[in-house]
């Protein structure tokens, strides 16, 4: 049997690492420079993968191995162009996104940061009747913008879990969603009726600023922004400015245009609970992302 090189670029769970090792394959590690001769590429969100990259590892890659929902990192019409397979780990992170982002909606609609800051602060001295008010979810709409796996499922949590009421937009009407009573409406509409608007598209050059000022400006003043899933889908610049006219109620950002780049503009928003790109950092889903990806590998190289 032919000896495949896999190449790792990051420490992943030795349950990934295990699968591809009971296969017999050379497994290499490091910085993407040293992957030439690979058979296989194990990389992760933070690998930008383009033409001089393929070109550098040489004809024989057969598979690029994303261990991440997204693959905007990939140059994926090279890829295609060099008969190379691509694939991500979709599925597997579901949950831990999900979770994370009604984390960001409490969080933000509940001022759990702030509440921590002050009490750190020493500036908590009794009960008060209007200490930082929040508004509850009980009732309200929800504009999920991207009915796919992780959209439903936010979804699901808000409706079932917190009452609210389940609006959407996509490309397409979904099947899934109108059984479960979520209303298809356009995104112009979804902007303006939703008291929190959740994005979960890919990044693709449609989806670019999907959320820009305009966008930002037809929301409620009393809704919220969630961004669980990347960056650049929101203008950040316009964010920070939007924030800080309190044009909407505040915002849930996981993910940035410029990672790991922040507009000092939204360091400095008040309303606004940001955390570094964790929506996925769950154990059990790193470990069943690498696993995924791991597999992956396998079956590209089995055949
Ligand atoms: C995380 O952002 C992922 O795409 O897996």
């Amino acid at each position: 049997m032919k000896k495949y090189t896999v190449f790792i670029t990051s420490k992943i769970p030795e349950e990934g690492i295990n699968l591809l090792q009971q296969q017999g394959y050379v497994l290499k590690f490091g910085s993407l420079k040293k992957a030439k001769g690979a058979h296989a590429l194990l990389c992760l969100l933070t690998d930008t993968i383009d033409a001089k990259v393929m070109n550098a590892i040489g004809p024989q890659l057969k598979i690029i191995s994303n261990m991440a929902a997204g693959l905007d990192n990939i140059d994926i019409h090279e890829a295609v162009k060099r008969g190379i397979t691509f694939t991500n780990t979709p599925g597997v992170l579901t949950e831990a996104v999900a979770e994370h982002t009604v984390a960001l909606l409490l969080a933000v609609s509940r001022r759990v940061v702030e509440g921590d800051q002050f009490v750190r602060e020493k500036k908590y001295k009794g009960w008060q009747i209007d200490l930082l008010l929040g508004q509850e979810l009980r009732g309200k709409t929800v504009g999920i913008v991207g009915y796919g796996r992780i959209g439903s499922r936010v979804a699901a949590i808000l409706e079932k879990g917190f009452g609210m009421k389940v609006v959407y937009h996509d490309e397409h009407r979904n099947e899934i969603a109108e059984k479960n009573n979520a209303q298809y409406v356009s995104f112009r509409d979804l902007l303006k009726i939703a008291d929190v608007v959740s994005l979960h598209v890919p990044l693709l050059a449609t989806t670019l600023h999907l959320v820009g000022e305009k966008e930002l400006r037809m929301m409620k003043r009393t809704a919220y922004l969630i961004n669980t899933s990347r960056g650049a889908v929101v203008d950040e610049k316009a964010l920070a400015r939007v924030l800080k006219g309190n044009s909407i109620a505040g915002a849930g950002i996981d993910v940035f245009e410029h990672e790991p780049k922040i507009d000092d503009s939204l360091l400095k928003a008040q309303n606004v609970v940001l955390t570094p790109h964790i929506a996925s950092a769950s154990h059990e889903a790193r470990i069943a992302m690498a696993e995924l990806a791991a597999k992956n590998i396998i079956n590209v190289l089995k055949v």
